[in-house]
């Protein structure tokens, strides 16, 4: 064990609150849906029993409906805004309205292979289930993936969404006091423009009972988004997997499957060349050429049109892979998701690449990500540029994605 293996596991001892973890100390004080997928999967590498733990304590906080909430608000924290009062969803325990990409089948895989325990398996198999099909059933375009909100991608700000979120209405929004910025450096977080908008979204969910056909209907933000779409389409395949272990009829997986695999190509943009957002209300593409573009593989598709588009970007920055092109005319290296590094986005591209045999390209994510973490610490994310570390430190997903793959050896078997 390296003394970088031991901090990991400090970190994620450190960010424990008894059954889930927060992303990191102040900035982020509640359990989040999918770095709660990736603290489990970095748990699996010394402490399967309290990643399992993760992850039924995620699974918990389900929705009647199957919708798996974005934030669990386990304990009130006056340093985060927005908080219950504002989402408003009248859940015990209170979470917020809307879901975040769904990277947890994806890592009760990873656990059963480090600790096949049936029972447990057999008992957040169902709950899986019914949020993908809580996709399937509210939330497809095309069989593509939408989210109701930036937030839903884990990609707050990124210009995939500028266009879809130029036309949401903000006169109703009125004053707030934003907590984030006191934590770390304006500079690298959403503008306020961005933040009117994400309340003005969210009330509308609030105002509707979190009514997904409503939202569907007349919601004033909805984008077929390449992360969700490409993120539920591997979750359903190791689901399936999952299932078979089980021995359940895994038929309705296939067919999600299939749908999705249609839905992704109508993410394919022919005039850019690049898988890409796709606003619903006006059936625009967003000519984004985002982090989310590269997951195609970690999807499974056997497609590499991707590849020229890659290597190009690999060739233009010092650390891969910056989450929106590094030429595009929103790039910035500092502010969050347009231009910054991100590990685990890296870790999924990385393992996708490695699975269809692209080793060059998946190891050197791998070692840029390594050095990042290894000259400036187990930060959110990082300038593609220069390497500067940003956001929140002690960061959970990070020093998990070092566990299961940043810090190790093999790239291949991840
Ligand atoms: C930010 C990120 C999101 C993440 C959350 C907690 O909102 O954009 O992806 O889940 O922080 O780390």
């Amino acid at each position: 064990m390296t003394d970088f293996d031991a901090e990991a596991r400090a970190i994620l001892v450190g960010n424990d609150r008894g059954g889930y973890t927060v992303p990191t100390k102040g900035l982020y004080p509640y359990q989040w849906n999918w770095d709660s997928a990736f603290a489990a999967m970095g748990f699996a590498a010394f402490d399967a029993d309290r990643g399992w733990r993760e992850l039924e304590s995620l699974m918990a906080a389900q929705w009647p409906n199957g919708m798996v909430p974005h934030i669990i608000f386990h304990e009130v924290d006056l340093g985060y805004f927005p908080g219950p009062d504002v989402w408003g969803t009248g859940r015990e325990p209170a979470t917020t309205g809307i879901t975040q990409p769904p990277i947890a089948a994806s890592a009760v895989a990873r656990l059963f292979a480090a600790d096949a325990d049936k029972a447990r398996l057999a008992a957040l198999y169902p709950k899986l289930l019914a949020w993908h099909r809580w996709f399937v059933e509210y939330r497809l375009d095309r069989g593509a993936v939408c989210i109701t909100h930036p937030w839903e991608a884990g990609r707050d700000n990124a210009p995939d969404w500028d266009g879809a979120m130029a036309s949401v209405d903000t006169s109703g929004v009125g004053e707030y006091i934003r907590r984030d910025t006191a934590h770390v450096n304006p500079e690298m977080r959403p503008q306020k423009a961005d933040y009117d908008r994400y309340l003005a979204i969210l009330y509308f969910g609030r105002d509707c009972g979190w009514d997904e056909v409503e939202i569907a209907d007349n919601g004033p933000f909805r984008v077929a988004d390449p992360s969700m779409t490409f993120i539920l389409l591997r979750a359903c395949r190791d689901l399936a997997v999952l299932g078979a272990e089980l021995g359940e009829d895994t038929e309705e997986i296939e067919g999600w499957i299939a749908v999705l695999e249609a839905g992704a190509e109508t993410l394919w943009n022919p005039e850019a060349g690049h898988y890409d957002s796709r606003d619903v209300r006006t059936g625009q593409f967003a000519g984004s050429l985002s982090c989310a573009s590269y997951l195609c593989w970690y999807a499974g598709l056997v497609d590499d049109r991707m590849l020229p588009k890659l290597q190009s970007v690999l060739a233009r920055v010092r650390y891969a892979v910056p989450s929106y092109d590094p030429d595009g005319p929103e790039f910035n290296a500092l502010r969050y998701w347009r231009g910054p590094v991100w590990g685990i986005v890296n870790y999924l591209i990385s393992t996708g690449l490695a699975e269809a045999g692209h080793m060059t390209e998946a190891a050197r994510i791998r070692d840029d990500t390594r050095a990042l973490i290894e000259v400036h610490g187990f930060y959110e994310y990082f300038d593609p540029l220069e390497g500067r570390p940003a956001g929140g430190a002690a960061f959970t997903w990070t020093a998990a994605i070092w566990l299961i793959w940043a810090g190790q050896a093999d790239i291949g078997a991840n």
